[in-house]
């Protein structure tokens, strides 16, 4: 069975766009696939965040990857600080990476252009670590949204280079980014992602909205004046994110499918269209969350996902040491 490995960041509260772009395909993966899904903790903290508020975000983000439907029977769902390796892998992938490499990253770069004062070393050498996490397992596919490709095009380079230097050491993974919602724009800036860091609140619908809020969202999003809805992400930006929006959430609808249903129609019919599905989607989720943070549901899945996670990363991380001539006596 080939093998799935994806994670999440959770700096802030999980979004739809992380639910369209990333989570909702770790679900339907664990059908098919041998699904990993981890929490990245680590990288949580290349970016200053208040204790309290990181415990909480990451406390939501395994409630909610339990709400959407990760299975702990089919998939291993863990803790990347649970499972210590990550860490070590992860300085041995910064050694075998180049700065020109890590100074191409965009999402680096994008903060540094935007004037983003204090940049951690940690946030600069990420992609290294997304290395480790995606290489200790051997991983085949890798669900991503848009914004990760590059990192894990990187994370192809050095696992070639790295098998190319010491012998056949890593799978070498492909990304897998979704034909409809890999990107979700703000609901208020069509221009930019969906993103946690959004300062208005406006125009990112957040899993654990109240309803009533994500309805609110959806009705004053921004749209334009051709008073047509129709897939353009050019001329109109806001109807095309709601357009995917709208497919992604309905079973993957054609988009052509769903502009024929509101020819004619104003926009005011279309985004309630938008809100209901979306309403509908967070109320199946949120009751979920509900009786999962009631249970010990949380605890039990991370202990089951740490154990087995370790087995692999332990046994691939040897390996590695090994083949580097880093050990001295031989691990099994
Ligand atoms: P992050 O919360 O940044 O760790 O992102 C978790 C996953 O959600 C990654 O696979 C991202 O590519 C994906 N993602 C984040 N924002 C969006 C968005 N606006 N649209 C689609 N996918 C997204
Ligand atoms: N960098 C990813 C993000 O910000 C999160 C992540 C960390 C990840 N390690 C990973 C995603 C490994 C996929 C595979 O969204």
């Amino acid at each position: 069975m080939k093998r799935m490995l994806s994670g999440i960041k959770p700096t802030g509260q999980l979004h739809l766009g992380n639910y369209i772009g990333a989570l909702s395909h770790f679900v339907e993966s664990q059908e098919e696939f041998e699904m990993i899904a981890f929490i990245a903790n680590l990288h949580c903290i290349t970016v200053p965040l208040e204790p309290s508020e990181l415990q909480k975000n990451l406390h939501d983000c395994v409630a909610l990857y339990l709400a959407c439907g990760l299975d702990p029977k089919k998939s291993t769902i863990f803790l990347q600080t649970d499972v210590k390796e990550h860490a070590q892998l992860g300085f041995i992938m910064c050694c075998h990476t180049y700065l020109g490499e890590l100074n191409r990253m965009t999402q680096f770069k994008d903060k540094q252009a935007k004037g983003e004062s204090n940049l951690s070393g940690g946030l600069y050498t990420y992609p290294t670590l997304m290395a480790a996490d995606i290489l200790l397992y051997d991983a085949d596919y890798v669900p991503v949204g848009e914004d990760q490709k590059q990192h894990v095009e990187l994370t192809r380079d050095v696992a070639i280079r790295m098998n190319h230097r010491y012998g056949d050491l890593f799978k070498v993974p492909e990304p897998l980014i979704p034909k409809v919602g890999a990107r979700i724009m703000s609901l208020t800036e069509p221009d930019k992602k969906m993103s946690k860091s959004d300062e208005t609140n406006k125009g990112c619908i957040y899993l654990l909205d109240p309803l009533e809020i994500a309805r609110k969202k959806v009705m004053g999003s921004v749209t334009d004046s051709l008073a047509k809805v129709h897939y353009d992400p050019e001329l109109q930006p806001g109807i095309s994110n709601l357009l995917q929006i709208l497919s992604s959430l309905s079973n993957n609808r054609p988009i052509g499918e769903i502009e024929q249903e509101f020819e004619g129609k104003g926009y005011g019919d279309f985004k309630r269209a938008v809100a209901d599905v979306v309403c509908a989607k967070l109320e199946v989720i949120q009751t979920e969350y509900n009786r999962i943070t009631s249970s010990d549901l949380i605890e039990t899945t991370l202990q089951e996902g740490a154990k087995k996670a370790q087995i692999l990363a332990a046994k691939k991380l040897a390996q590695v040491q090994q083949a580097i001539g880093m050990e001295i006596i031989p691990k099994e």
